[in-house]
């Protein structure tokens, strides 16, 4: 081998390339470099030697650390399986009252409930349960058959009017459609109940209509009109409506009853989950159980932000029970 050719300008050897008569100098690589060169190299095989690394033909080298995305996800669903698991065996043994007294289990079973209700009961209760024409209002502490726990626990275990044997029944008769009153009757009636919310009415009408409400009426709706939960017959002197406060729907309702339909739970849903759900529920009305209308700080604050403005924006206008 002949000794390297050194350029004259600078005296460093040149690399024997020339192009049109430019040298390439073969300067050493700058020392930073050259150890972050080496660096990355050391790292790399410690990490064939850690972590997964080569395809072989039938798979891969594993790594002497036995590292697998695949296999920690697989054991993190295990284990929420499991705490999700000792969690719903709690909701099981607890009582309603223990569940939403105690703070993990109220907690657990909230997050539960909301799943639940989003996949099961939004549908006709509405996204956060403040109902609609016909579906009852769970927002408010406003009850068709009771706020108590054990009421709610109750309605959803068999349904109303469901068909299940242990299901809510009663059933307000149709009383123009069914020839039990005659249409002035119903009028009568129509303007009696305006007045009962403490509206304005006619009040001849209302005076024909009051001893036909004693008779007909009062035996669900109260003698003052202030309903019964034991039969599922609203208050019909207050701003909630399950089927609109205007004299058309009242008139319709007593014309031809709707009987509104709610599903038996008890076969679709664990007894937990059906737990879960009537402590979300519970919760979400304010909890009280008591027949006031107002609504509590104990709902949850994101669905209570948008549904305490809805229940209370609504309340003098058609709002469903
Ligand atoms: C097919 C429609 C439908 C579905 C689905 C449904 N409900 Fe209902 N629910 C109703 C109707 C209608 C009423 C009112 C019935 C009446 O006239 O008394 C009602 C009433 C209720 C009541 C009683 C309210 C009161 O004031 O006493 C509760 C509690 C309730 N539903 C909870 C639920 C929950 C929780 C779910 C989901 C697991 C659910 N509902 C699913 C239609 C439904
Ligand atoms: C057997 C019990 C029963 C009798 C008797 C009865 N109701 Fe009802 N009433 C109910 C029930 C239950 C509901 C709610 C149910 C439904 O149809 O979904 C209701 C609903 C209503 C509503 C709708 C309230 C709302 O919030 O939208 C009006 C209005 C009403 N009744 C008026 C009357 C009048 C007037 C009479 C007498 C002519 C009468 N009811 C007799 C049980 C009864």
């Amino acid at each position: 081998m002949s000794e390297r050719e050194r350029d004259d300008h600078s005296g460093v050897e040149t690399t024997g390339h020339e192009w049109d008569g430019i040298k390439e100098l073969d300067n050493p690589l700058p020392r930073w470099w050259l150890i972050v060169w080496y660096a990355c190299i050391a790292v790399a095989i410690v990490y064939w030697v850690l972590f997964p690394a080569w395809p072989t033909l039938t798979g891969y080298t594993p790594g002497i650390l036995g590292q697998s995305d695949r296999v920690n996800v697989a054991n993190d669903i295990k284990a929420l399986d499991a705490q999700r698991g000792a969690e719903g065996v709690m909701l099981e043994k607890a009582s309603l009252e223990q569940i939403e007294k105690t703070p993990n289990l109220q907690a657990f079973a909230m997050a539960e409930g909301q799943a639940i209700f989003g996949n099961n009961c939004a549908p006709c209760h509405g996204q956060g349960g403040a109902g609609g024409k016909g579906y009852a209002n769970l927002r408010d502490d406003v009850w068709l058959w009771g706020g108590q726990l054990a009421d709610i626990e109750q309605t959803l275990k068999y349904g109303i009017r469901s068909g299940h044997p242990l299901a809510r029944v009663s059933m307000m008769p149709s009383f123009g459609r069914d020839g039990l009153l005659k249409p002035q009757e119903v009028n009568d009636l129509t303007e009696y109940v305006v007045s009962l919310s403490h509206r304005t009415a006619s009040p001849g009408a209302v005076a024909r209509a009051a001893p036909i409400f004693a008779a007909q009426c009062a035996a669900c709706h109260g003698p003052d009109g202030k309903g019964n939960q034991a039969v599922g017959a609203p208050n019909l002197t207050d701003s909630d409506w399950l089927y609109g406060s205007d004299r058309r729907s009242i008139h319709d309702q007593i014309w031809a009853a709707k009987g509104g339909v709610m599903p038996a739970w008890i076969e679709r849903l664990s007894p937990a989950q059906i737990k879960a759900v009537a402590v979300y529920v519970h919760v979400n009305s304010g909890g009280s159980g008591q027949a006031t209308p107002a609504l509590t700080s104990a709902a949850t604050p994101t669905a209570a932000a948008t549904d305490n403005t809805v229940s209370t924006t609504t309340a003098p206008a058609p709002a469903a029970q």
